[in-house]
């Protein structure tokens, strides 16, 4: 088993191995976060997965129950905190209870931002089971629920007691959200690690084919990588928004296309867009965008701006971006792989010709 520290206010362990889901409930055991554990489920994992930990829950002799809510980012409101909240007041869960957050980046959002608030806040941990939640969203305590206006509009800052990540679960993700997670683990090579990225290039068809040693290093990687982001700045002041690199024009081409294209697939054309501008801008001592456009083919994931998707409806988004930091448009761009830098306002000629050039 690997382990990783998180040095946040409330330090955490990341554990990761294949097969760990068995090793929970006795881990937890230990943790005594509580006395009653409320299992929080999407509909999808619950099925798959959450009847099973249940059951290895109560042959452990720990009290719990399954609370699940339709899979999806639509459940991702206040709706779903207020219902599954109730159902948890109703069965008589009290302070002395804990949260396990069992399913993908919507699960551990919803369920850490319900923990986060009910009797005033109850610990919690995180079992991611997408690629895209075992390598980004389950560490860094980030919680949060949408609104009708935008995404992530109400949350808080939450640490989880501890995650556990199981590569195993992977084997019953679908292919596309596989993708949108190796998405996120292309991005942490470009601003962190020439070493990881390298490992992405060579290995891409051993990471396609679901191999679980070459998932387990990606996801080791990604979790160090993030750790020491977050443990450096918790909450966002600074050097966290390094981990944006790829999606101020991502969450633009996000929502210009009414989130219909997975988050990793735009953060990919992001991306690219991304370091072309580091190239035009000469902020690049090195042409990077021709190397990241071949691994991102060879991850099969998209390179271009979605056809029929107009330059000025992109533009437009960038502009409502709440990356507009202190009202100015800042971009996470690349002095080399693996050196980021902030750039704050570039000459808008110079974004549109990007643009274009990625919708041809
Ligand atoms: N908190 C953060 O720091 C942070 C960071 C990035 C993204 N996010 C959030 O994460 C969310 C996206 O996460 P996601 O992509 O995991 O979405 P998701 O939770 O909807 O999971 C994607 C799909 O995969 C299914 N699934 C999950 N694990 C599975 C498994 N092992 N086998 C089969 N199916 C499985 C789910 O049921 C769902 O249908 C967004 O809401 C985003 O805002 C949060
Ligand atoms: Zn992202």
């Amino acid at each position: 088993m690997k382990k990783l520290n998180v040095q946040t206010t409330r330090p955490y362990q990341i554990l990761i191995s294949g097969g760990l889901l068995t090793e929970v409930p006795q881990d937890l055991k230990e943790l005594d976060l509580g006395y009653r554990y409320a299992l929080i489920s999407d509909s999808n994992v619950a099925e798959l997965l959450g009847e099973d930990l249940l059951r290895l829950f109560r042959q452990e002799g720990l009290s719990a129950e399954l609370f699940s809510f339709p899979a999806g980012e639509a459940s991702k409101n206040m709706d779903t905190v207020v219902d599954l909240a109730r159902k948890m007041v109703r069965a008589g869960f009290d302070r002395k209870c804990a949260v396990i957050a069992l399913g993908g980046g919507v699960t551990g959002d919803l369920a850490g931002f319900l923990a986060s608030i009910y009797l005033r806040g109850v610990p919690y941990v995180q079992i991611p089971t997408s690629l895209l939640a075992q390598v980004d969203s389950s560490v860094g305590g980030k919680t949060g629920v949408d609104l009708p206006e935008g995404k992530n509009l109400l949350g808080t800052f939450y640490q989880p007691a501890r995650v556990y990540i199981d590569y195993g679960t992977l084997t019953t993700l679908p292919f596309e959200h596989l993708k949108n997670g190796l998405a996120e683990v292309v991005k942490y090579g470009c601003i962190a690690s020439p070493a990881l990225f390298s490992f992405l290039e060579t290995h891409s068809e051993r990471l396609l084919r679901y191999d679980a040693e070459a998932l387990e290093h990606i996801i080791y990687e990604s979790c160090r990588i993030k750790a020491e982001v977050v443990s450096r700045d918790e909450k966002e002041g600074g050097l966290r928004r390094i981990l944006n690199f790829g999606h101020t024009i991502g969450h633009a081409i996000e929502a210009a296309t009414n989130y219909q294209l997975l988050h990793g697939f735009c953060v990919a054309i992001g991306m690219v867009a991304a370091a072309r501008l580091s190239e035009k801008l000469k902020v690049s001592k090195e042409e990077i965008s021709p190397r990241l456009v071949s691994l991102l083919k060879r991850l099969d994931l998209p390179t271009q701006i979605p056809q029929g998707l107009a330059p000025a409806e992109i533009l437009s988004f960038l502009r409502t971006d709440k990356k507009v930091w202190k009202g100015r448009l800042t971009f996470v761009l690349l002095k080399r792989l693996g050196e980021p830098v902030f750039y704050e306002e570039p000459p808008e000629e110079l974004v549109i010709e990007v643009i274009k050039e990625l919708s041809a």
